[in-house]
């Protein structure tokens, strides 16, 4: 496999495993019901993409990256301290932003795909880039939520 894409495939596995920690830090900070059933829906699509993407480097006999378990302890860590003291709606705010920045990741993997005929990658990241749109405008809503009924 070209290494450019295995770099850009191990990239995307570090940046969902960094979406998964996010939102599992909400998780165990959260004491609110439906505010922990969303985040839990959000783990469980993140971890999809960190799965698809661990696949596709294993698939092409490339090893996942090492760093990443203790990165996402550190990263668990860092952000469960943060999840209470920022408050829900700074954190849907900062989902979003996240969210945002993924999205423009994508497209541009998208575009890449495109000019080198990827056309079985470029039909998946759409699909995640979609998963993430929809991440993105709920984070927003509910954050303008929140600051109205503040
Ligand atoms: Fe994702
Ligand atoms: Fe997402």
């Amino acid at each position: 496999m070209d290494k450019r894409l295995i770099y850009r495939l191990k990239e995307f596995y570090t940046l969902e495993t960094f979406q998964v920690a996010y939102y599992q830090a909400q998780v165990d900070a959260s004491t609110d019901e439906y505010y922990t059933k969303v985040f839990e829906k959000l783990v469980k699509i993140e971890q999809g993409h960190v799965d698809y993407f661990a696949n596709k480097i294993e698939l092409a006999n490339e090893t996942v990256p090492v760093l990443v378990g203790s990165m996402f302890d550190l990263a668990g860590s860092i952000l469960g301290e943060t999840a209470e003291a920022m408050g829900q709606m700074n954190t849907c705010k900062y989902g979003a932003a996240l969210e945002k920045k993924a999205m423009q990741e994508y497209q541009t993997f998208i575009q890449e795909c495109k000019e080198n005929n990827y056309f079985t990658l470029n039909n998946d990241l759409m699909e995640y880039l979609l998963d993430e749109h929809f991440h993105a405008l709920w984070l927003a809503d509910y954050s303008e939520k929140l600051k109205e009924n503040q």
